[in-house]
């Protein structure tokens, strides 16, 4: 495994598209094992691979508190709710901003090996899996984002 260094924004990788996975081999195992070390390293509860210069769809999610999942070309099936939060993001490191997402979200995903999971989260887990999930597609959290917090604001978030 590997440290990967960590995309920031401004870079115009966090804006493509990323490619849908259809090899399921020791490249793409690699990857990501090295985006869970990333992750634990960086202390984040989810990264997507453009954040470490790779464009394909594929997402680590912190699940439970010891636990990271790891979702190839991810769908979300179902979304229910609304919740607003405040969210970061790993590439844009000390901005946070509160943004509206769904409460509930179910996401279909294959692992490593291209087998297929389904996973449900509720409140945090969902901000996570529609977070990451819009890195696939070029997208920043700031896109939703209805106000961006200050610092005085920050000191009560972290
Ligand atoms: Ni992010």
């Amino acid at each position: 495994m590997a440290i990967r260094n960590i995309v920031l924004e401004g870079d115009p990788i966090l804006t493509k598209k990323c490619r849908v996975v259809e090899r399921f081999d020791d490249r793409l195992a690699q990857l990501i094992d090295d985006m869970k070390e990333t992750m634990t390293l960086k202390d984040g509860v989810g990264l997507a691979a453009p954040q470490v210069g790779v464009l394909k769809r594929v997402i680590v999610i912190l699940y439970e508190e010891d636990k990271i999942i790891e979702l190839v070309n991810p769908k979300i099936i179902e979304s229910s709710g609304m919740q607003e939060d405040a969210e970061g993001c790993l590439s844009c490191p000390g901005e946070y901003g509160i943004t509206r997402r769904p409460m509930n979200v179910k996401v279909k995903a294959q692992d490593r090996f291209g087998k297929e999971h389904v996973y449900e989260g509720e409140a945090l887990l969902a901000r996570a899996f529609c977070h990451e999930i819009d890195h696939l597609d070029g997208i920043l959290f700031k896109e939703h984002v209805i106000r961006m917090l200050d610092s005085s604001e920050l000191e009560v978030e972290k």
